[in-house]
């Protein structure tokens, strides 16, 4: 747990979104509803700033490897990652290696139910190695993520 320089725990958290969350808004608004990625950052960070935390960056990449570089590079500088992986979620053993390569807590996210929806979509790979799963809920997915987080980063701290 990294000290900030008030002798306080920090609250650092890194959003990373996987292949084709770029397209969100327009891409199959039916499944993952109509926000676009910008919007569901907006909430994010407003809800950051709410909940005191002291900082809060996102990646959106199309790139297994630049998420596997994110994640790596996360070690030391954040104390949580919230990750919908999209597609990813459910092949990447790399990224699955990095997650537990790392000592930061990761709560894997998504927008959708990916356990009522197609069978190659209910298996996860990363599961087995993040903390928790959110999904079916869109934005709130994420919100929750961030949420539980936070009050995690703050029990530690007391
Ligand atoms: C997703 C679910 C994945 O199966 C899919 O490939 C995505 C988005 C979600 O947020 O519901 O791209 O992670």
């Amino acid at each position: 747990m990294e000290l900030n320089i008030d002798g306080m725990n920090t609250k650092r958290i890194l959003v990373l979104h996987g292949p084709n969350l770029n397209l969100l808004g327009t891409r199959e608004p039916e499944i993952y509803g109509s926000l676009t990625l910008t919007a569901i950052n907006d909430a994010l960070r407003e809800r950051a700033k709410e909940l005191g935390a002291d900082e809060i960056n996102f990646l959106q990449s199309n790139f297994e490897g630049e998420l596997v570089t994110a994640i790596q590079n996360a070690r030391g500088r954040y104390d949580f990652i919230l990750l919908n992986a999209a597609a990813l979620t459910h092949y990447s053993v790399a990224l699955r290696d990095a997650i537990a390569a790392i000592p930061v807590p990761v709560i894997e996210i998504h927008l959708s139910n990916i356990h009522k929806r197609e069978e190659f979509r209910r298996k996860s790979v990363i599961a087995p190695v993040v903390m928790g799963q959110i999904c079916g809920f869109g934005v709130d997915s994420y919100i929750a993520a961030l949420e539980i987080a936070i009050r995690k980063l703050q029990r530690e701290s007391k």
